[in-house]
């Protein structure tokens, strides 16, 4: 394995010798699984630092997906879930946690083996009244549910727990705040970390929440930070961690 920059490249054959560095560092490609919001606003962030960033959906012809590439240069394109997952070193997943299985299932678990899967999903289920509630909860999470289909991945459950803007630009809250990462590759966690402090956050906001398990109560957390969100009537705003000295 090589480590650049914080980035421990694990190839594979066809991305051999592809790292180039840049001003910001290292350049790799990314596969974000999910057209949405968050997985253009990540997709967009992850070109202005230099990488190189293929977006997936389920069909070639997505028009979201195809106005994302077509306006982000050359180094943005656009495909199938497998097209980005077979393009990407380092895979984010940026579905809902209820499909997750589903897109994933599609990019290939052939695709996943052996990278880095960044998974910022939540699994929101919106009843008719208006009501979220979490499946899985309690005793699963969607983190863990990827780890279990996909044990070759190095599963990273990160992000999930601010809004997308916050993701990628943390300064848009002031003050001291803090974001979370949980899986059980100490490696993956550590390119990850690498990864949040491009995006902005500062190393020590950063907290380590232990094994996969922990995806539990970071996806609990959404529907706390929902209902702020309504309370507050915007979502620049983020949890934030306050200790005793040991
Ligand atoms: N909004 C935020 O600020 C925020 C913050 C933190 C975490 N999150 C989490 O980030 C994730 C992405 O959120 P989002 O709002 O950007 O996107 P989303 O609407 O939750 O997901 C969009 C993606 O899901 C795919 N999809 C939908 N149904 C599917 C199915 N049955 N099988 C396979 N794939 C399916 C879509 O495929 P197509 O491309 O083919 O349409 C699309 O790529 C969610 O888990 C959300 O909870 C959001």
């Amino acid at each position: 394995m090589q480590r650049q920059n914080g980035y421990s490249v694990r190839r594979v054959p066809c991305h051999e010798g592809h790292a180039v560095r840049t001003d910001q560092g290292v350049s790799m490609r990314f596969a974000v699984i999910g057209t949405g919001g968050v997985g253009r606003t990540l997709g967009s962030r992850l070109l202005t630092l230099g990488h190189e960033v293929a977006l997936g959906s389920r069909t070639k012809d997505n028009a979201a997906a195809l106005a994302w590439a077509e306006q982000s240069g050359p180094a943005g394109r656009s495909g199938t879930f497998a097209d980005a997952a077979a393009f990407g070193e380092i895979v984010v997943n940026a579905t809902s946690g209820t499909v997750s299985l589903q897109a994933l299932t599609a990019a290939g678990a052939g695709n996943l083996a052996g990278k880095v899967l960044l998974d910022v999903s939540n699994p929101l289920v919106f009843g008719p009244d208006g009501a979220v509630t979490l499946d899985p909860v309690n005793t699963d999470s969607t983190g863990e549910q990827i780890q279990r289909a996909f044990p070759e991945a190095r599963v990273v459950k990160s992000l999930n727990t601010c809004n997308m803007e916050v993701m990628v630009d943390p300064a848009r809250v002031p003050g001291e705040h803090n974001i979370f990462v949980a899986g059980d590759d100490a490696d993956a966690k550590q390119q990850v970390s690498q990864l949040l402090h491009d995006f902005g956050w500062p190393q020590d906001s950063v907290i380590d929440m232990g094994d996969i398990t922990a995806s539990r109560g970071l996806e609990m957390l959404m529907p706390f930070w929902l209902r702020m969100m309504r309370l507050l009537g915007h979502a620049d705003f983020n949890y934030a961690i306050r200790r005793a000295q040991a």
